[in-house]
C-alpha cells in the first residue's frame, strides 16, 4: 500500500520535504490504529528483601581490588621480563604496550591499601599503616620507572642494554616494596 503510494508520488514530483511529509502521513494513515498503552499492572509493594549475608564488605572488596591490580601488574610485567631475559622474542610494540600498562597500573597501587582493610586477611604488612610515606614512595618509584621505560622505548625501540636495565629497575621497584611491605 505504501509502496504503491510512493510510486504514485514519483510522477507528481513534490518538493522533497513535502514528499517526505506526505509519506509519513500515508504511513500513519495506512498503519493499524494506534493502540493506547496497556494500563500499568496493579502495584504490589515489593517484598522486603533482606540483604544477603554473602555481600562482601567494603574492606574485603578493597583487598580484592588491590590484589587484582597486582595480578594485572604481574601479567604485564611478565612479558617485559621475558623479553629482557631473552626468553621470548623482543617485540617493540608489545614492549611499549606493557610499559605503558605497568605505568598506568602502578598509579593504582595505593588505591586499595586503605586503612579500613587492616584487619582483613591478606599479605599486606601492618607497616603500610604506620609508614605510609615509604609505601607510597615505592609505588611512585614504580610509576616513574615504568614511565621512563615507555619513554625510552619511544626513542629507541630495540632490545638494548638500556632496555634490560630499565626492565630490571622496574622489577627492583616491585621487589623493594614486597621486601618491606608484603609478608611471606
Ligand atoms: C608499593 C608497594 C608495591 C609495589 C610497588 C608492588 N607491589 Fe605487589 N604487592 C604489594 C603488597 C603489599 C602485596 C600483598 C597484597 C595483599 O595481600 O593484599 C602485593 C601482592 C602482589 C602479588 C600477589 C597478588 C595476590 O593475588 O595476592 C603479586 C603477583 C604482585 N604483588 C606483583 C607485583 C609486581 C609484578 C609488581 C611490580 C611490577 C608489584 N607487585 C609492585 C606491594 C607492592
Amino acid at each position: 500500500m505504501i509502496k504503491r503510494s510512493l510510486r504514485a508520488l514519483g510522477s507528481i514530483r513534490l518538493p522533497l520535504a513535502a514528499a517526505a511529509a506526505l509519506v509519513t502521513a500515508l504511513a500513519v494513515a495506512s498503519g493499524p490504529l494506534v493502540q493506547s498503552p496497556p494500563p500499568p499492572p496493579a502495584t504490589t509493594p515489593p517484598a522486603a528483601t533482606p540483604a544477603p549475608d554473602n555481600v562482601p564488605s567494603a574492606a574485603h572488596q578493597m583487598v580484592e581490588y588491590r590484589q587484582a591490580v597486582m595480578v594485572i601488574l604481574h601479567g604485564n610485567f611478565g612479558p617485559l621480563a621475558g623479553m629482557a631475559l631473552g626468553k621470548i622474542p623482543f617485540d617493540p610494540a608489545a614492549a611499549q604496550l606493557r610499559a605503558d600498562r605497568v605505568a598506568m597500573l602502578a598509579a593504582m597501587v595505593p588505591d586499595g591499601f586503605v586503612e579500613i582493610t587492616k584487619d582483613e586477611k591478606s599479605r599486606a604488612r601492618s607497616q603500610i599503616w604506620t609508614n605510609r610515606t615509604d609505601f607510597d614512595k615505592h609505588a611512585t618509584d614504580l610509576v616513574t620507572r615504568a614511565e621512563s621505560l615507555a619513554k625510552q622505548l619511544k626513542a629507541d625501540p630495540t632490545q638494548s642494554d638500556n632496555f634490560l636495565h630499565a626492565v630490571q629497575a622496574i622489577g627492583g621497584a616491585c621487589q623493594d616494596c614486597h621486601d618491606d611491605f608484603r609478608s611471606r
